[in-house]
């Protein structure tokens, strides 16, 4: 459920102007500012009189492991990225009116990692160990007119508590939320569209009230579904009386609807009402989405009726350089850098993930897999989830999906990954649990599970299992040599009836601007030129079998953990940390797009390998691209996969008459004599030339250049420009060996909240001003301090010219 916190301010006069109304409705109360915070454990800071002066302030979402340089010996660093965890506490002050307390309060916290205790003026209001899914407390008995104090412990100090990084703290936004006693609980509204056609659809709206008065409470439900420019499309009045708590279902007809699809991601809002006397009592708005959702054991994914691909990429939560408390602004720039790649899907890894993730893959269109679990009752590493699976679970997963089953974007739920029970005796059993949890508490969507053991010798995913699921979720499909040609087809054949899905497959693993001939200066032995071949093939199946759903690589973008030292990160992402693309990004872009690409790579300086032969190779999905070397040509090739053939019978001298394709691989190669210069490739379609491409030999760094990814900066969302620095030469090439330090110098109304490069071996903390480029880059993140004005940011490298740019906040 997506809240507006300027909505209900707006909301209380429109309903004045146009029903004559009274309205006492709800309130959303930012509570992200000016928190109390102290790492480690303090005996009494519950207590609304500790004395805190001598804290930190700060704002929340928080995350302190990302504060710390990365060291080696952290415990259990592999697992969790080699920074610190502990115990952490946060302390805030709130005032209530006199109005405000004898209403429904409560607070609701997004995420905190992990093991949260909750306070409000000393009374205990709960635990919550899960440190991915959100929580709230109602707290009417404990708080007052006046001042009051909240104080949250975090006990991160049990390690490993996951196989990846974390993060430590209250790392996602907080919130008050106060109502009249007659209100729609929390995840309370549970929106769905039973009939999807484009003259009409129906919306099916249930919405919980829940009364917290002694009384009997007599009123009505209004219901609102308007366009997001808030033009009215339908509306539906029911009348109710209740003591306690009641559900009430609508149906609501929407003529001509918009499908909401990746590529038209069109969105409605549900406006509720509750009317008792003339007076709205409470009011909230829901976004939603028209659209139709099918699987199908022949045709894959059918989103409203078309058959769809998905083409995923798996993410895990952390955001690069600021951790896990990561600002809107810079997941919004991941997903559209994964989107403009193509991709149309995401994989939560391995948890659930901030709403307002959910919030982006609506309006930008993508299809989620919301994950749930890493483990359930058989751990993978010692204080991890499975220390809470059987007492938590069925909470969990129900909150989960409470929380996010009105998100068109959520397509498909995953209730877990790679879990030992799997190949358990009675794994399916517990299994069977959670998809009964999922099917009650949403029935409109199928239920998966990544199974990594699918065929393994002597501990193989139990047949039972795969045939309880929704759709068959294989992780590493072409793991087993007998299944590496045939992936999926190979169950397929003889389980016809099985739904498949790719819930997560290698990516091609790389360094950006990281590429190796070997250190024998008289030989060349490529680093480079065979790691696509395994995802070149597993795409080619998937394409050519319309079953399968589609999908996920592992990942999408760089992560931090799971690791070994020097490495904080994994070489699994098609960019790295920073969003800066690898190579392969390319070849799934020139996989999953029209849009031309063609990609050269690697770098052309390699000076001292003069004469030896260096494989060029080019991504693309052009007809033909020809080479050429310092204005030489290498000759034009050409790939197409899937080839063409002839549907009917016929004479095969027409087979691909004119085209003669030299390769039916995903990538094309020539080998170079190397000399330094240029090389470039031309590409292209129908005869004509659509895109060329050039790689030179630079010279030496001469100088910096600055650029950003926005001028103006939104003052009030807390905005945030992403500051990329390159290294040049006096041609303006980026040198793309460079490495020069980069020390970053914001004025004005902006401040730094973190410094990358993408380099999987640095060991600087992310917060530092200072930072070392990587292949040529380096970035900054440069957030508006609150203030409106101008941001100067001015990056200098010793021995360089500095460069300098000025942004707005506004
Ligand atoms: C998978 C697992 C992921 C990640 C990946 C690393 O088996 O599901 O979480 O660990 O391997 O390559």
């Amino acid at each position: 459920m997506r809240y507006n916190l300027y909505f209900g301010k707006l909301f209380i006069s429109f309903l004045f102007l146009f029903f004559g109304l009274q309205s006492y409705a709800r309130e959303i109360r930012d509570m992200d500012f000016n928190w109390k915070f102290m790492l480690g454990d303090y005996s009494g800071a519950e207590d609304p009189q500790f004395n805190d002066t001598k804290w930190r302030t700060l704002d929340v979402p928080h995350d302190w492991s990302i504060e710390s340089e990365f060291k080696e010996d952290v415990l259990h660093g592999a697992s969790i990225g080699y920074l610190p965890t502990g115990i952490g506490w946060y302390r805030k002050t709130f005032n209530l009116s006199k109005n405000d307390s004898k209403k429904n309060i409560q607070i609701e916290f997004d995420g905190v990692y992990m093991n949260s205790d909750v306070w409000v003026n000393g009374k205990h209001l709960g635990h919550y160990p899960f440190g991915y899914n959100s929580f709230y407390y109602n707290m009417n008995q404990h708080v007052k007119p006046g001042l009051n104090t909240l104080v949250v412990r975090v006990d991160n100090s049990r390690q490993p508590s996951s196989r990846w990084y974390t993060g430590s703290g209250i790392y996602r936004h907080v919130r008050l939320i106060v109502s009249e006693k007659l209100y729609v609980p929390q995840y309370g509204i549970y929106i769905t569209t039973p009939e999807v056609n484009l003259q009409y659809a129906t919306v099916s709206v249930k919405s919980k009230v829940e009364n917290k008065s002694s009384l009997k409470r007599v009123a009505t439900l209004l219901s609102i579904v308007s366009d997001m420019s808030g033009k009215e499309k339908a509306r539906i009045e029911t009348p109710f009386s209740t003591e306690k708590d009641t559900e009430l279902e609508q149906q609501i007809q929407i003529m001509n609807p918009d499908l909401w699809s990746p590529e038209s991601p069109v969105l409605y809002k549900l406006k509720t009402f509750i009317i008792e006397k003339g007076k709205t009592v409470d009011q909230l708005e829901t976004i939603f989405g028209i659209r139709k959702i099918e699987y199908h054991a022949d045709k894959g994914f059918l989103l409203n009726g078309v058959q769809t691909k998905m083409k995923g990429v798996n993410l895990h939560h952390d955001g690069g350089a600021v951790g896990v408390a990561v600002p809107g602004a810079i997941w919004i720039r991941r997903l559209k850098i994964m989107k403009e790649m193509g991709c149309n899907a995401i994989r939560t890894a391995h948890n659930p993930v901030a709403p307002e993730f959910l919030d982006m893959c609506d309006s930008l269109g993508f299809l989620v897999m919301d994950e749930a679990f890493d483990e359930w009752q058989k751990g993978k590493r010692e204080y991890a989830y499975n220390q809470y699976f059987d007492q938590w679970h069925k909470f969990d997963l129900t909150r989960m999906i409470h929380r996010d089953r009105n998100h068109p974007s959520v397509v498909l739920w995953s209730v877990g990954n790679e879990v030992y029970e799997q190949s358990t005796p009675d794994g399916f059993k517990v299994l069977q649990k959670l998809l009964d949890i999922c099917h009650a508490e949403d029935p409109t969507r199928a239920v998966t599970v990544g199974c990594d053991r699918i065929d393994m010798p002597n501990t193989p995913t139990r047949l039972e299992f795969l045939k309880a699921l929704d759709i068959v979720g294989y992780n590493y499909v072409d793991r087993y040599i007998h299944r590496r040609e045939l992936s999926f087809l190979y169950d397929k054949l003889i389980y016809p009836e099985w739904k498949i899905i790719g819930t997560e497959n290698s990516s091609i693993y790389s360094t950006r601007g990281a590429y190796s001939l070997g250190n024998d200066p008289n030989k060349v032995t490529p680093d480079y030129n065979t790691t696509m071949i395994d995802p070149e093939l597993l795409w080619k199946n998937i394409f050519v079998n319309d079953f399968v759903v589609g999908d996920f690589m592992w990942t999408g973008i760089d992560y931090l953990g799971e690791t070994k030292w020097p490495n904080i990160t994994p070489p699994c992402g098609v960019t790295d940390r920073c969003g800066f693309p690898k190579d392969s990004y390319y070849f799934y872009k020139s996989i999953w797009t029209d849009e031309p690409v063609v990609h050269l790579f690697p770098h052309w300086n390699w000076s001292g390998r003069e004469g030896q032969i260096i494989p060029v190779l080019c991504y693309t999905n052009c007809d033909a691209v020809e080479l050429f070397v310092n204005g030489k040509s290498y000759g034009e090739k050409r790939l197409r996969v899937l080839r063409d053939g002839k549907t009917i019978c016929g004479n095969w001298s027409t087979y691909n008459p004119k085209e003669h394709i030299t390769t039916s691989d995903y990538h094309l190669s020539w080998d170079v004599a190397y000399e330094p210069g240029v090389i470039k490739a031309v590409g292209k379609k129908n005869g004509l030339v659509v895109f060329t491409e050039e790689v030179k030999t630079t010279d030496e760094p001469k100088a910096l250049r600055i650029s950003v990814d926005k001028m103006q900066l939104n003052t009030k969302n807390r905005d945030v420009a992403h500051v990329k620095v390159e290294i040049i030469d006096k041609n303006g090439n980026v040198v793309p060996y460079a490495n020069n330090q980069i020390r970053f110098l914001v004025e004005g109304e902006g401040k730094l909240i973190g410094t990358d490069s993408g380099n999987p071996t640095d060991h600087s903390a992310m917060k530092n001003s200072n930072k070392d480029a990587f292949h040529g880059l380096c970035m900054a993140l440069i957030q508006t301090n609150g203030k409106t004005g101008i941001i100067r940011i001015t990056a200098h490298a010793e021995n360089l010219e500095k460069s300098t740019i000025t942004i707005n906040s506004r």
